[in-house]
């Protein structure tokens, strides 16, 4: 039996850092209510309006061909789950085959917001499965710096920028993608969206006036059907594929407030020393978090490991994937600032 495996992983972060006490000075909050309430220290921004979401994008996916030693004619297919494309057309999945010099490939956006990337690696999975493709970069990139109001303090606090890649390839060994369920209810879209600029409200001076060009989020709302959601299709993956929490190595969840990821874990019977949580370093970067965490964790990560990937965003949208890992993580050099287990 084919499944898809992931066999390498890539990342971009800026190097600029947004902290709790530089958000001090734009709107009235403090360090201790953002770290008591969500769990986030600092985020990273791309300041420089040159660099848009594809060039982040394509650092990341750079790096994961690097590490496999692929070269980029050996890709069949782009996916780059974002919500900040860097123009609603053409995709950025065509940027990046550009940047790339991807030659053999085609490529399209998933636009699932924080399920991007957990979207994207799914439909990888499937071109994968039936024979077709046999190198797919599923991406997850997000400049949410340029659709955050930073006059609103309700949603500022939470995000930032960054990039994840995997590289998907097939596996008959019985490592790889297992099973996912995927989610959307569109019944309570206006609880977490951008309005401006698309067919409903094109881009006008009205819509710049309104604000109506950055992110708007109803906190409230998002936390209490986050929790109910990501817990739900989380707990449905592990008891239909006969799992306890002893049987997973890591919990990978979308990283959007650690009181969401506490809830999930302790819904899942997953102790935290297996949760993967780098939201104090990073924020949420919408589709950047699940990539961003696996690149944080590959070196501890090992062949036939078992883990849940785990996501909710705007849409609403959700779901849970059951992989086994494909591969022995190494930690190289350049890792070695990095902490080696829970950096959160
Ligand atoms: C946004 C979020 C952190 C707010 O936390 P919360 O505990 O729900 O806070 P509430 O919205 O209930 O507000 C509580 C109080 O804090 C205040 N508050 C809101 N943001 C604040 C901030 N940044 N700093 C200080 N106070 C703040 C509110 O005005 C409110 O004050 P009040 O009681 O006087 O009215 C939280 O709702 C959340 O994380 N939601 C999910 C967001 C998310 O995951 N988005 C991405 C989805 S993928």
């Amino acid at each position: 039996m084919i499944r898809a495996a992931i066999t390498s992983v890539g990342h971009f972060l800026p190097e600029e850092r947004l902290t709790n006490f530089d958000l001090e000075k734009l709107v009235d909050t403090s360090d201790e209510w953002i770290r008591a309430r969500t769990g986030i220290i600092e985020r990273r921004i791309l300041k420089d309006p040159k660099k848009p979401t594809s060039y982040m994008a394509t650092r990341a996916a750079r790096q994961a061909l690097e590490k496999r030693g692929m070269d980029p004619s050996e890709i069949d297919l782009i996916i780059v789950g974002t919500v900040t494309p860097d123009m609603l057309f053409p995709a950025t999945a065509c940027l990046v085959q550009d940047q790339l010099g991807a030659e053999n490939c085609w490529g399209f956006d998933v636009s699932a917001a924080c399920s991007g990337f957990l979207f994207s690696l799914s439909t990888a999975a499937r071109f994968i499965e039936c024979g077709k493709h046999k190198a797919i970069l599923v991406i997850g990139a997000d400049k949410m710096s340029v659709i955050m109001d930073y006059t609103d303090r309700n949603s500022c606090i939470i995000f930032g920028d960054g990039a994840g890649a995997v590289l998907v390839e097939p596996e008959e060994n019985g490592t790889g993608i297992i099973d996912s369920i995927e989610r959307c209810d569109g019944s309570n879209w206006d609880a977490l969206r951008m309005l401006g600029g698309g067919s409903l409200h094109p881009a006008s001076h009205e819509t710049i006036d309104k604000r109506m060009h950055y992110l708007f989020q109803e906190g409230r709302t998002v936390f209490k059907v986050a929790i109910e959601g990501m817990a739900a299709v989380s707990a449905a993956v592990m008891e239909r594929n006969g799992l306890t929490g002893d049987d997973i190595r890591f919990l990978v969840p979308h990283q959007a407030n650690q009181r969401i990821i506490d809830a999930t874990a302790r819904r899942m019977g997953i102790t935290p020393d297996k949760v993967m949580i780098n939201i104090s370093r990073y924020g949420n970067t919408t589709a950047g978090t699940l990539p961003l965490c696996l690149y944080d964790w590959e070196s501890e990560l090992r062949r036939g490991d078992n883990l849940i990937l785990s996501s909710f965003g705007g849409g609403f949208t959700w779901g849970a994937t059951y992989l086994k890992w494909a591969y022995d993580g190494v930690r190289t050099p350049e890792m070695a600032d990095m902490p080696q287990s829970a950096p959160g």
